[in-house]
């Protein structure tokens, strides 16, 4: 699968804000970095799911995959707050459902925050997308948890790695990341780091 066959889904069967899908710097680095791992990816847990776009890749890509969704369907209350952010969130919900139809038997969602839902899941993934909120002590959060909830020789992914998370905002999420890292020395590869997305395997 390329990128211009996920935009072509996109265009095709999904419902989305103007400039929200999500970006192209993530779906080239996946399509060229997750090839090998297509036919293999059983179990995914994403961690912010917005409108379902994210959703939708890793579905149409690993067609043996059964995801697990976590959004509150709010928005940050920090983060996102705003006339601006208002009619995003608005029907964000409705609109990940809708264009997560098709994908029936396929996933599970859970309408809740990451900080309530990951203590309590006890099973495994192959691969973990962590894409929600951008608060330091709640990556750092999330990081840990998903870290223990990736199965060895699975993947484990961060959206907004290196980059300005919204215009101006020069609040990276590098730091909090390299920093629990380096707490796991040797015990992961690292398979791409797109500045926008990071994807390491963990090893032991
Ligand atoms: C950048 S959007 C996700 C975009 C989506 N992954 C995509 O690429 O299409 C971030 C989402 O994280 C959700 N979110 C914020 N804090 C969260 C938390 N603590 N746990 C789970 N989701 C959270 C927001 O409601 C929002 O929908």
């Amino acid at each position: 699968m390329e990128p211009h066959d996920f935009y072509e889904v996109l265009k095709t069967k999904a419902l989305m804000m103007p400039g929200t899908v999500t970006r192209t710097g993530s779906v080239d680095a996946w399509c060229k970095y997750l090839k090998g791992y297509r036919y293999i990816i059983k179990d995914i847990l994403e961690v912010g799911s917005f409108e379902g776009a994210s959703a939708m890749f890793w579905l149409e890509f690993f067609p043996n995959a059964h995801l697990t969704c976590i959004d509150p369907f709010t928005g940050n209350p920090k983060e996102h707050t705003g006339n601006m952010f208002e009619p995003i969130f608005k029907d964000c919900e409705t609109r990940f459902h809708m264009n997560m139809s098709p994908y029936k038997g396929r996933y599970t969602c859970y309408k809740t925050w990451s900080t309530t839902l990951l203590p309590l899941i006890m099973s495994q993934f192959g691969l973990i997308y962590i894409d929600g909120c951008h608060e330091e002590e709640i990556v750092k959060f999330d990081t840990e948890k998903c870290w223990d909830l990736c199965r060895v020789d699975g993947l484990l992914l961060w959206d907004d790695y290196d980059t300005e998370i919204y215009p101006g905002n020069k609040n990276k999420l590098r730091k909090t990341i390299d920093a629990f890292l380096k707490t796991k020395k040797d015990q992961y590869l690292e398979v791409f780091n797109s500045t926008q997305c990071l994807g390491i395997q963990k090893t032991k």
